[in-house]
Formats: structure tokens, sequence, C-alpha cells
């Protein structure tokens, strides 16, 4: 395999995608090409080639992988089904694909026979990415700390923040150590077939959350615990969270509320070097959100 040069990232002014980005116009060594489906407000450094492009666009996409040597590839559909003609397109022009997957995705177990919705759709396009030619590695991270900013306005509306399984215990990852593991694998060997997953460094619930972002923003904050049919309704009636993926998070909650306790794993480290960050590292990294 070549050595990589030029790089096409997807998802580029997403939570990852954008520190991907990032990350690799601060190594200084790469060409870096852009998606996104509207240049004008993606607000990308200067030095990325940023080109107009939706992932659903099989024919644009290919036009965008011409003369990439490795892709980031993003999945922002909550079904597989445009993969065939996505990962075809990157195929014919690349030599290697880092899939940001999902965490829910269970090793070794077919796309149909995955316990969850999201499991199913990031198995089915990992599937076709590993069948399609270029190296791959899949990133497979748990919930992101961004997550959590979907309780911004309630935590700036009170001293409450209200949803279902508060005892529901994650190991909320920092988004800029995903990007750090998706750089490491896009410019150095050694990462081809691997599927990493990749926790952050702790094990919280979602109420021990919520304590922390008032611990950093010096006030008493509380969990408040609804059904799930009223979280449910105050999902759907949430402009800002897609319908489409309320009843996948409530049922991937249930599920996750009677399986074992989620363990830590140590990939971050193990791929960058340096330890993964904390939610309450991003929590004060993102304080200007929740006020
Ligand atoms: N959130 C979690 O806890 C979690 C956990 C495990 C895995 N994941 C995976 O991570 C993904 C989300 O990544 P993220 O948080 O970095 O993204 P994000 O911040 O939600 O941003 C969405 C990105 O997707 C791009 N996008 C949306 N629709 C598109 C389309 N039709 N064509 C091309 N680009 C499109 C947007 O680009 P433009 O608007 O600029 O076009 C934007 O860059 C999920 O879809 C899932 O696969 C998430």
């Amino acid at each position: 395999m070549s050595a990589v040069r030029r790089i096409l990232v997807t998802g580029a002014t997403g939570n990852v995608g954008r520190q991907v980005t990032a990350g690799l116009v601060a190594a200084g060594a790469y060409e870096v090409r852009a998606l996104t489906r509207c240049p004008e407000t993606a607000g990308l450094p200067p030095v990325v080639e940023v080109r107009r492009g939706d992932l659903s666009d099989a024919a644009g996409l290919a036009a965008a992988s011409e003369g990439v040597d490795a892709v980031f590839l993003m999945w922002p559909f909550h079904s597989a089904e445009p993969a065939d003609a996505v990962v075809a397109a990157i195929g014919r022009h690349a030599d290697r694909v880092v899939f940001l997957s999902s965490g829910s995705v269970q090793d070794g177990v077919e796309p149909e026979a995955q316990s969850t919705p999201v499991g199913r759709w990031h198995r089915a396009v990992e599937r076709r990415i590993e069948e399609s030619g270029p190296a791959w590695t899949h990133l497979r991270p748990s919930a992101f700390a961004a997550n959590t900013r979907w309780w911004a306005g309630q935590v700036r509306a009170g001293d409450a923040v209200r949803g279902a399984y508060g005892a529901l215990p994650t190991h909320l990852l920092h988004e800029a150590d995903i990007a750090d593991v998706a750089v490491r694998a896009l410019t150095e060997g050694g990462h081809a077939g691997a599927a990493y997953a990749l926790t952050g460094p702790e094990v919280l619930t979602q109420a021990q959350q919520v304590r922390i972002i008032g611990e950093v923003l010096g006030r008493p904050l509380r969990w408040e615990e609804l059904s799930r049919d009223a979280a449910r309704r105050q999902l759907l009636a949430d402009d800002g969270f897609p319908d489409t993926f309320v009843d996948p998070l409530l049922d991937g909650y249930a599920q996750m509320m009677t399986a074992p306790r989620p363990t830590v794993t140590g990939t971050v480290e193990a791929v960058t070097g340096a330890p993964a960050r904390t939610y309450r590292e991003w929590v004060a990294e993102h304080a200007a959100d929740f006020v």
C-alpha cells in the first residue's frame, strides 16, 4: 500500500469529523478534503479542500473520492440502506477506509442477528466495507459525551434534568479521543483489519453525569426520573432530536439496563499513547453549551 497523502473526511462538520480534520491539518503532512452538504457554513480551516456532497449521492461521493488514498467514513443514516453504493464509490478510489461504527456492534455476530437496531445497521455497513477491497479499520465507540448536550435546554431552564433510566451506567467517550484514534488509523500502518472498541475511562450513571455538569457549572443539578413513555414524548417534542432515533435509543437503554455493567477498554491509550479523557474534562471544555 502506498503512503497516505490525500484524505477525504466525511461528516467533517460533526463532533468527530471536525476533530479528525483538525488533527490531520495539525499533522501538516496531508492534503485534507472535507465533505459537507453546506460548504458555506462549514467553518473549516482554509487549508482544507471543501467539497459539497451528500453521502446519499453515490455519484457525488465517487467524484469527491477521486485521488484520495484514505477515507474517514461516518454514517449519518438510521439504516444501512445506501451502504452498497457509498462503499463501492469509495472503494473505487481509496486504499484505506476508517469507519466510525458503533460500540453497539456485537463482535462476531451477523448483521441481522445483532440485538439492537443500531448494531444491525452499523454491522451491515462494516460488512460491506470488509467486502469492498480497501484496507479497513472499524472504530466502535461507546456513547459520545456530546450526547449529553441533549440536556442543555433543561440545564439552562432549571435545576433538574428529566429523563428515563437515570441509573443507566455508560462510559461516555470524549469525541477528541475518537478523532485521535481515527487520525492514527488513517495515517499509520498497523491498524488494518482492526475493530477498536473505544470507551471513556470511567463508568457513570446518567444521574452521576448530571451531577458532574452541576459541579462544573458550580450549581446544584439533579436527575428527575421519567417513565419511558414520558421520556419518549419529551424526545419526540424536541425539535433538535431526530424522531427516527427516539425508539432505537430508548430500546437500547432498556436493553443496557439489564445487561452486565459495561467495562472500560484501554484501547484509546493503546492506540494513541494517551489515556482517554474524562467526562469531567469534556464538561469543563463545553461548559458554555450549558449556560
Ligand atoms: N452519538 C453517539 O453516542 C454515537 C455512539 C456510537 C457511534 N456513533 C456514530 O457516530 C455518528 C455521529 O457522528 P458525529 O457525532 O461526529 O456526527 P454529528 O455531530 O451528529 O454530525 C453529523 C455529521 O453528519 C453529516 N451528515 C449528515 N447527513 C449527511 C448526509 N446525508 N451526507 C453527508 N453528510 C451528512 C453532517 O455534515 P453536514 O451537515 O456538514 O453535511 C455532520 O458533519 C452516528 O451517526 C453513529 O454512526 C455515535
